[in-house]
């Protein structure tokens, strides 16, 4: 399973791409404010950092401003995928921008059926947002195993991101699931090294070396 980075904090990114662990990045509005920076010079620069898909947002609702939007989007790197919302207007600019061969990312994506859309549009990847279904009671994972159970019956390429993820657990439950790709937030990455008994085995072994010393 591939690992995207959830962030537009370049810091975190250059953190986790040295050590290889960072196949793509995805960004939204939230994340893009929370960095301080402007869009279009964070995204040029992590497209440097990464070569993976770096996915970049807009917020227009009509078709036509969703593609020129991704038009000047694409424009800035050659990894740039556009994300569009999951709407009627989005999954007609999603038709157009492929035709163009701009890959695009369909976002706030809730169920099992406007993915079967995303996927028949022609959508280079799908993202289920899993922790904000969870958020509100319903199952998340659930919702992305019926998504690759629908795209494998019919053998349709679109990728699926699992995004909104807000632990450890649903990196691993993705996994198992098979999914293609989870975008990460940093401090889930940032957990996913650590265990318990990983740092009191270093400590003990390292206090046992040093007696060994005496
Ligand atoms: C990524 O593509 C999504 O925008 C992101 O994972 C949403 O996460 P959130 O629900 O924690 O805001």
């Amino acid at each position: 399973m591939k690992i995207f980075l959830d962030s537009a904090e370049v810091e975190k990114i250059r953190r986790f791409a040295a050590i290889g662990m960072v196949d793509g990045i995805t960004t939204n509005p939230t994340l893009i404010l929370k960095s301080g920076r402007k869009q279009k010079e964070v995204v040029k620069e992590i497209c440097k950092i990464v070569p993976g898909p770096v996915s970049v947002e807009g917020v227009q609702e009509t078709a036509e401003g969703m593609v020129e939007d991704g038009e000047e989007f694409a424009s800035w790197a050659k990894n740039v995928v556009v994300k569009i919302p999951m709407t009627e207007e989005g999954l007609k600019a999603v038709r157009i921008l492929s035709k163009k061969k701009i890959k695009t990312n369909v976002t706030l994506v809730f169920s099992p059926s406007q993915a079967l859309l995303v996927a028949k549009a022609g959508a280079t990847f799908v993202s289920p947002f899993v922790g904000r279904l969870d958020d509100i009671g319903q199952d998340g994972m659930g919702l992305v195993r019926q998504i690759l159970q629908i795209y494998r019956n019919y053998g349709f390429g679109t990728q699926v991101i699992v995004a909104s993820v807000r632990s450890e657990k649903h990196v691993v439950q993705a996994a198992e699931a098979g999914a293609h790709i989870a975008t990460v937030p940093p401090q889930v990455l940032e957990s996913m090294f650590r265990h318990q008994l990983t740092d009191a085995g270093i400590k003990k072994f390292k206090e046992d070396w040093e007696a060994s010393q005496r």
